[in-house]
């Protein structure tokens, strides 16, 4: 399927992801075919049509609704007896038609549903309603769906349930409901329970009992607590249990071994522990297996033995251990489940070689066998009999010593022609490029990030891969011309993730890339030998989000004045190239544009004076370029949201404003190095985000990476589960001010000791005067300190000694007098160096008011002075080194809760994963997941 773009990935991955499971329904109507027989009757007709006048908005689907269309047994979503021409089918679904859905805040017309007196099937997904008595009329009823509808002010009306006697099948998933009423009319009729995705906490456990006949219980995501209810203990004819998306614990009950019949266990997403119950090794009716997330631990030889023993056949076809605590290997006798068609067995403890035997799976299409430590080698034989894989997912998070080696020779016939997702992250396809390839022309999602490749691209790459939505090369040494200027024959490609970073790239970027990419939203060609200039046609990419052209050899002038219309832009990395001119003013208007790095450049000329638009900036990084001229006010008061603000190493001349405090979000200034002068203002002691402690800083993201390690059937949503998050842990985020090497004068304001959560105050090489603040001791979190090379007097106030964090402390060539203080971490600084040039300094560690140091030895602290920019502006360069695929989500819970938590405050983050969190903050319910 093509995806023509991430948005519409994004939205059929939302329908499907959550909706998936519940969008089909069992039976279809079979209205309208020609076997048909008669006229509806026509209180039933004129029923309908009440019905229908009763829908805000009249959907096309129900065109066939008129009047004048006699017939209403052949009218959509209707079916009639063939025989007494009584409509006993009604399925309208607002889920899957969106225009029924909109705006249904009042309800549906549930009175003209009541005269359908002889309706057998009944659905009713996505209405908002809230009176049920119609049901009390329905008493044919054998089917009943009412999920997606919220009935949770339905109240006592939900007893009219009750009355449907001969009820076989009840589908009241995501309904919102937090209690149900006894249920004894149909204790005996009922086979299809489904209550799913509500909030019953497990108190309706115990009823499950009186259901005499039930045959397949869904309680996924209802709030069920503890070991797994015992009462289930006596419901051994079940078939289909789901008790997923809960908080059981405990282990799995052993007296599942008397649930002969068991067809589909599925207990994925709680906090069961122990071993797979030896008895599952003789389910042979077992269709679908999922443990995964959960603590189970052991190992799958036996049960997979076990299985592999059933004649003729296991019939698994779904077996999910993934993100468990299984050890062990893959036994070889899984080539034995010849009806396996998804096999999860991803972030596991398990080792070992991969069984050749799972090459022999014939009706494979998922395989996921990622974050392992698997070793040896895979080769053809791995892969024999696997044509009809879609998926395949060997991924590790870090190359192992000893990587997966892919032994293919090189013309080998990959017989994988219907893969469509691709991720061997960290495994060994190098050094050469693999000729297998060619063979893959359906990939659409391709990730072969840090694969050992140091080989000159293809001339046929990627240009045979009609289908490319994400590509993914990063961290190899793949040289050759960039392939930006894919094409399918005259068409463009779909491409709208593009990671080419860290390799041998050369070449330059075309002057038609919006028309050979016309989809690009997330481009990362940083760290590569790219050259040449920035072409204007950039500006055409309208869905680009992220522009990464960090460390290659780009020149040239930046495209004028079309940067505005990028209404989607948010992030643009050109750091470390030799881009020059001006910087179009047009840029600090890209409505979305939340981080701006040009740093380390030849930029040159001053900052626009006046703008009456800025994007929301977090993140402005002008550091290492030729800029000069004052800092304009607006810089003050158009960046409410600005965290971190580096114009290092320029030539900016002029003052601090009072306007520029009103940076309330600043956590990190450094415009060391440039010709700054006058006071610094008092009011730096407003800059409230340095007045707190942040815990971790959002940018100190080394490369967050969404994988997708799960995929959907034809609907071919991608799902993931697995995300990297790398927090770069040695580099807390450091809140900061460095204004040194500057010309500023004047006394330092004693308000910047409120500033409490800040790391760095480096105020060296100015011309400051007066005396260090009195309640510098207050200032707990402060590392380092580096007052050196002014002028202050006075003595050192001694509370400077409570500072237990500090670790770099340099006050040398000032004009201090008196004691220095002692003790506490000030004994972990015995360098007298840090109090050298103060004449009127004494004692410890200047022993015995001994002779001033020479301002010669200081000379070695310059050098120490360079790691305080590096420390400083290494966020920046992280946070594009993150390329996500939108709508890859089904993120196991653990790591969804995380991430989640995690980018809680962080807005630099595609749209798409914005609209996913939000989407689960409408409530836990929307975690559905299993397809
Ligand atoms: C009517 O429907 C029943 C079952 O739905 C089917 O067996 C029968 O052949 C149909 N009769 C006609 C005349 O279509
Ligand atoms: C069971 O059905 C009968 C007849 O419709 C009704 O009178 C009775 O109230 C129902 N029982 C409950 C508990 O609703
Ligand atoms: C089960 O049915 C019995 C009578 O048939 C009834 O008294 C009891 O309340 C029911 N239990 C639940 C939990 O609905
Ligand atoms: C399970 O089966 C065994 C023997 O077949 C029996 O002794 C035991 O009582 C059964 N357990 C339950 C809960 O039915
Ligand atoms: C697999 O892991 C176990 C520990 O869980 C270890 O003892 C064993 O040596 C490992 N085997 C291989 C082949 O790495
Ligand atoms: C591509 O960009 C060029 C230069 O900006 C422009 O002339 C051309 O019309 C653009 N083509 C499309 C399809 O946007």
């Amino acid at each position: 399927m093509a995806i023509p773009s991430i948005q519409s990935a994004i939205l059929l991955s939302f329908l499907v992801l959550f909706l998936g499971p519940y969008l089909q329904t069992a039976k279809l109507c079979s209205c309208g075919d020609d076997h048909k027989v008669g006229n509806c009757h026509s209180i039933e007709r004129l029923a309908l049509l009440d019905f229908k006048n009763g829908l805000e908005n009249r959907s096309n689907r129900l065109s066939s609704w008129r009047l004048d269309n006699e017939d209403c047994c052949k009218w959509h979503s209707v079916g009639c007896n063939n025989v007494t021409g009584y409509v006993e089918e009604f399925d309208l679904n607002a889920l899957t038609d969106t225009t029924l859905a909109t705006k249904q805040s009042g309800g549906i017309s549930t009175p003209a549903l009541a005269q359908l007196k002889h309706l057998k099937y009944l659905v009713l997904r996505g209405f908002s309603i809230q009176e049920l008595q119609f049901l009390s009329h329905l008493t044919s009823l054998e089917y009943l769906d009412l999920s997606w509808s919220d009935l949770s002010k339905t109240g006592e009306s939900l007893q009219y349930i009750n009355r449907l006697h001969s009820l076989s099948e009840l589908h009241l998933s995501f309904c919102k409901l937090s209690s149900f009423p006894l249920m004894t009319n149909f204790t005996t009729t009922l086979s299809v329970l489904d209550l799913s995705f509500n909030n019953f906490g497990g108190f309706f456990f115990k009823a499950i009992l009186n259901f005499t006949a039930l045959q397949s219980l869904d309680l996924t995501a209802t709030e069920i607590q503890g070991p797994i209810p015992k009462a289930i203990e006596k419901k051994t004819s079940l078939k289909t249990i789901r008790l997923g998306l809960n908080e059981l614990t405990g282990p799995i009950p052993d007296v599942l071994a008397n649930f002969t019949s068991l067809e589909c266990l599925d207990l994925e997403d709680n906090h069961l522990e122990g071993p797979i119950p030896l008895s599952f090794g003789a389910f042979c009716k077992l269709k679908e297996l999922s443990l995964a997330r959960n603590n189970i631990s052991g190992e799958i030889t036996k049960f997979v033995n076990g299985l592999s023993l059933c004649r003729p056949n296991s019939l698994l076809e779904i077996l999910d251990l993934g993100h468990t605590k299984l050890t062990g290997n893959i036994p070889h006798s899984i080539g034995n489940l010849k009806s396996l068609r998804r096999l999860y067995l991803y972030q596991t403890s398990m080792n070992g070689t991969i069984p050749k035997s799972l090459g022999q799976l014939s009706k494979l299409k998922f395989l996921d066998l990622s974050l392992n430590a698997w070793d040896g080698e895979l080769t053809e034989d791995h892969f024999a009999n696997l044509a009809n894989l879609i998926g395949l997912f060997i991924s590790f998070d870090e190359k192992p010593p000893k990587p997966l080696f892919f032994n293919l020779s090189s013309n080998w016939v990959c017989p994988l022609t219907k893969l469509s997702y691709l991720d061997l992250t960290n495994c060994q396809l190098g050094p050469l490029f693999p000729s297998w390839l060619r063979n893959l022309n359906g990939l659409s999602f391709f990730v072969l990030e840090n694969v050992g490749i140091s080989d000159k691209i293809p001339n046929w790459f990627p240009k045979i891969y009609p289908s490319l939505f994400v590509l993914d090369l990063s961290n190899n040494q793949i040289s050759g011309k960039v392939p930006l200027e894919l094409r399918n024959g005259l068409k463009s490609t779909e491409i709208d993730v593009l990671n080419l970073r860290g390799n041998l790239f050369s070449g330059t970027i075309p002057l038609n890339i919006n028309e050979t990419m016309p989809n690009l939203q997330f481009v990362t060609l940083s760290n590569n030998l790219i050259e040449g200039s920035i072409p204007s046609s950039i500006c055409n990419l309208k869905q680009l989000k992220t522009v990464s052209l960090s460390s290659n050899n780009l020149s040239g002038e930046l495209p004028q004045e079309c940067w505005k219309d990028l209404e989607y832009l948010e992030v643009i990395d050109l750091s470390n190239n030799h881009l020059s001119g001006k910087v179009p003013i047009s840029i600090w208007s890209a409505p979305r544009l939340s981080l701006l790095s040009l740093s380390k450049n030849v930029f040159s000329g001053n900052l626009p004076p006046n703008l009456k638009t800025v994007g929301p900036l977090r993140v402005i990084d002008l550091g290492e370029n030729s800029f000069s001229g004052n800092l304009p006010m607006w810089m003050g008061k158009r960046l409410p949201h600005l965290e971190i603000l580096r114009l290092r190493s320029n030539s900016f001349s002029g003052f601090i404003h009072e306007h520029h405090c009103l940076l309330h979000s600043l956590r990190i200034l450094d415009l060391a190095h440039n010709g700054l002068s006058g006071t610094i203002p008092h009011c730096f002691g407003n800059f409230s985000g340095m007045a707190t402690v942040h815990p971790t800083n959002p940018f100190l993201i080394s490369s967050m990476t969404i994988k997708s390690h799960e995929f959907v059937d034809q609907v071919n949503v991608w799902i993931t589960r697995g995300i990297e998050l790398e927090y770069n842990r040695t580099l807390q985020f450091m809140e900061s001010i460095d204004l040194s090497h500057n010309a500023f004068s004047g006394e330092i304001p004693a308000e910047i000791t409120w500033l409490l959560g800040l790391s760095i105050l480096n105020l060296s090489m100015n011309q400051l005067t007066g005396r260090i603040p009195e309640k510098i001791g207050s200032m707990q979190r402060l590392e380092v300190l580096d007052l050196s090379r002014n002028q202050l007097s006075g003595s050192i106030p001694p509370n400077i000694s409570t500072l237990n964090s500090l670790n770099h402390l340099n006050l040398s060539s000032n004009n201090l007098s008196g004691r220095i203080p002692s003790g506490n971490q000030l004994q972990t600084l015995p360098d007298p160096s840090i109090y050298a040039g103060n004449p009127g300094l004494c004692c410890a560690p200047l022993k015995n008011c001994a002779p001033h140091l020479d301002i010669h030895d200081l000379d070695h602290e310059e050098d120490k002075e360079d790691w305080l920019p590096f420390f400083i502006s290494m966020p920046i360069g992280f946070v594009v080194g993150f390329w996500s695929v939108c709508g890859s989500l089904l993120l196991n819970k653990s790591w969804r809760y995380a991430f989640f938590r995690f980018i809680d405050d962080m807005t630099i983050i595609p749209v798409c994963v914005v609209v996913k969190v939000r989407s689960f903050r409408l409530g836990r319910n929307h975690n559905a997941q299993h397809a």
